[in-house]
Order: structure tokens, then C-alpha cells, then sequence
């Protein structure tokens, strides 16, 4: 795509670097249903991984579910929030919480069952020649099951949409299964990061890729949740659509710079 960022590294001549130690985040409101399946998998699918619960003072019970399973599992962990303050809000939190500590690797994922904790490797092997993975639902080989139609089209709409507003090649820069090297989250200015709802996942990966970090995309299978409800709403797909044409338009400028700059042909 002409003016686009260069998402990815040209051949991978790149020495394979060593993960560190690995943190699953997992935001949790209203997820009793979910969360020790969630955590009992992700444990099981990569043992070496530990877990953060980030509960925003959910009214169903579910972080005392998970300060269960942490008295059970050393390596299981529970962040407390006071009240329901968004996805970014939470995730923020846990990412601090990992930067505190000596972990080398920080993964999202979600507590409803939707991203499967057995291809945590597969994000987990890409990211040893990347600094971000995203787990992509619409690469070749990725698959969204059981959603409704509506939905697919609000998330396949979002992903064009983001596209053309940023210029950045990704394919599913709004999903919410990924993995992140330490070094480019400590890169990413999180405390300038603004973005509530779910347009958090755009905005650190459109951080990440202006900051020139490699990111690459793996495909996923993504399988609506079973039980509970999703916290989509109206005004965080209205946060979103806001926050990411405001991006695009104080990028034009050196977007078109890019543009000049490229070598023809290239
Ligand atoms: N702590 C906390 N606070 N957790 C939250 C909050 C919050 O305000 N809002 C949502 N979560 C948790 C949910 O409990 C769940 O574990 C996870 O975040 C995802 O929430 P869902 O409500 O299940 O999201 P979704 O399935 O509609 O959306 C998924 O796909 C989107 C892309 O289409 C998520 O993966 C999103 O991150 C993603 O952008
Ligand atoms: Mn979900």
C-alpha cells in the first residue's frame, strides 16, 4: 500500500531473541462463568506462563474466583480495581503491574474463552523475531466462530476503516489476542495512551508500528464466548470511530512526507 508503514521486516535473517518470562493479563468484568477455565487453560497450554487477573471490582463474584485460584497457584496473581473503568484502563494497570517485575513478555488475552490459551505458542514462537504479535482473525488461516453477522461486519468495517484512516497494513489491528516484547511496551508512552474502550488495541498497535517495532500477525481462531455478556457498546464503538479519524488526521502530515520521500518504484 503506497504511504503505508512498513509493518513488517523484509526476510527473516533476524537472530531468533529469548522471551523471558512470560505474564498473561486477563481484564476481567462479570466473568464467573469464564475465569478459572480461562486461567486452568492458559495454565495448562504453556506452564511456564504466569497469569494476571485484572478484575475491575466485578458485581458477579468473579475476583474472588480469581483470588481463589491464586491461593491455589503460585503463579496465578490478581490485580484488584476499585470500578469498571474500560479495557484500556485495565490492561494500563496490568501492563505497569508486569513492567514492575521481571517479566520479559506480556500477553492480552481475553477471559471469556474467545482466544484460545493453546495457541499461546504460536503468538509466542512469532514474537521471538518480532516485538509485537497480534493474533489475527483475518490473515490467511484465521477464523471468527459463532459471531454474529453484525458483529462481523463492525469488526471487519473497523479493521478497513483503521487501514485507510492510519495507512498501516494491518489486517486485524483491532483484536484483543497478542504479545508484547517488555522493550516495546517500555517504548509506547503508556501514560499518554488516553484510549478507554476497545480502540486501545488500535492505538498501541499504531503506536507500535510508527515507533518502527516489528509487528507481525499470526492467525487465530476466535470463538464467541459461551457464557456472559459482552461489554461492546455503543459508546465505545463511538470512542473508537472518534479517536482513530483524529489520529489519522494529525498523521496526514507525515504521511505525506512518507509519500514524497518514497524512492519511485518503490
Ligand atoms: N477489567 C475489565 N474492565 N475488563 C473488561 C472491561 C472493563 O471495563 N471491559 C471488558 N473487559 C474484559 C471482559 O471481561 C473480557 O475478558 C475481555 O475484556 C473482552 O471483553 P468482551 O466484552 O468479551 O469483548 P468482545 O468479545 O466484545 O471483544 C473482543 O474483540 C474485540 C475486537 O473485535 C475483545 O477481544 C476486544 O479486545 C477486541 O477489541
Ligand atoms: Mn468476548
Amino acid at each position: 500500500m503506497t504511504g503505508a508503514y512498513q509493518s513488517e521486516a523484509g526476510p527473516t535473517a533476524i537472530k531468533p531473541e529469548p522471551l523471558g518470562r512470560v505474564l498473561v493479563v486477563v481484564p476481567t468484568y462479570n466473568e464467573a462463568i469464564n475465569v478459572a477455565r480461562t486461567v486452568g487453560r492458559v495454565r495448562a497450554a504453556v506452564p511456564d506462563a504466569h497469569v494476571l487477573v485484572v478484575d475491575d471490582n466485578s458485581p458477579d463474584g468473579t475476583g474472588k474466583i480469581a483470588d481463589g485460584l491464586a491461593a491455589e497457584d503460585p503463579a496465578v496473581h490478581v490485580l484488584h480495581r476499585a470500578g469498571k473503568e474500560g479495557l484500556g484502563a485495565a490492561y494500563l494497570a496490568g501492563f505497569a503491574w508486569a513492567l514492575e517485575r521481571d517479566y520479559g513478555t506480556v500477553v492480552e488475552l481475553d477471559a471469556d474463552g474467545s482466544h484460545q490459551p493453546e495457541q499461546l505458542p504460536l503468538l509466542l514462537e512469532r514474537l521471538l523475531t518480532a516485538d509485537l504479535v497480534l493474533g489475527s482473525r483475518y490473515v490467511r488461516g484465521g477464523k471468527v466462530v459463532n459471531w454474529p453477522r453484525s458483529r462481523e461486519v463492525l469488526s471487519r468495517g473497523g479493521n478497513i476503516y483503521t487501514r485507510l484512516a492510519l495507512g498501516i497494513g494491518l489486517q486485524d489491528a483491532t483484536g484483543g489476542y497478542r504479545a508484547f516484547r517488555r522493550r516495546t511496551l517500555e517504548a509506547l508512552d503508556l501514560e499518554t495512551v488516553h484510549s478507554q474502550g476497545y480502540c486501545f488495541q488500535v492505538d498501541l498497535a499504531w503506536r507500535a508500528v510508527r515507533a518502527g517495532f516489528r509487528v507481525a500477525e499470526v492467525p487465530i481462531t476466535f470463538v464467541e464466548r459461551e457464557h456472559g455478556e459482552s461489554k461492546m457498546s455503543g459508546p465505545i464503538v463511538r470512542e473508537a470511530l472518534l479517536r482513530v479519524t483524529l489520529w489519522g488526521a494529525m498523521d496526514l502530515p507525515s504521511r505525506a512526507r512518507r509519500l514524497v520521500r518514497r524512492p519511485a518504484g518503490g
